[in-house]
């Protein structure tokens, strides 16, 4: 049984068998390598992806469970989206593996919270691992997309050190 899947806007036929996950569809057989692996078993968040606005990990779903739904990766923000502005305006990266699955997140929660509290921020993000510790700054860049001006100490580029251990 062949399976199309509609990634961004656009119909793609797959070869993949129907209980291959979408994330090594993705990556693999479509070579949209915006969408990183990370642990393969729904533990970091890396592999984020929208099914029809809401974000899911893309590593623990088959694509006969995306067969039919509008799939958004890190692709179909295009590069300007207003929340990709705010991390770059807010220097949000360090090695920036874990960001597309961040941004992914950032995106989905401000489509249904455009105010989001810090708590409605932890809940949302709770799932997306940083080994960087680049927390305060997803966190200032969230706040700026959905604009409320960050704290400033937060949108500082602290020191990786002062980071590590932090509870969040
Ligand atoms: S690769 Fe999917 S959650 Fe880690
Ligand atoms: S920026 Fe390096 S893991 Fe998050």
């Amino acid at each position: 049984m062949s399976i199309t899947l509609t990634i961004n806007g656009q119909a793609y036929p797959v070869a993949s068998p129907p209980d291959t996950p979408l994330l090594w569809v993705l990556r693999d057989e479509l070579k949209l390598t915006g969408t990183k692996y990370g642990c393969g078993i729904a533990q970091c968040g890396a592999c984020t992806v929208h099914l029809n606005g809401l974000a899911v990990r893309s590593c623990q779903t088959p694509i006969e469970a995306a067969q039919g739904a509008q799939i958004t990766t890190i692709e179909g923000l295009g590069g300007n989206h207003p929340i990709q502005a705010s991390w770059v305006r807010l220097d949000v990266p360090q090695c920036g593996y874990c960001q597309s699955g961040q941004i992914m997140s950032a995106t989905a929660l401000l489509a249904t919270r455009p105010k989001p509290t810090d708590d409605d921020i932890d809940q949302a993000m709770a799932g997306n691992i940083c080994r960087c510790g680049a927390y305060q700054r997803i966190r200032a860049a969230i706040k700026d997309a959905a604009g409320e001006a960050p704290p400033p100490a937060a949108a500082d580029a602290a020191p990786q050190g002062a980071l590590e251990g932090a509870a969040e």
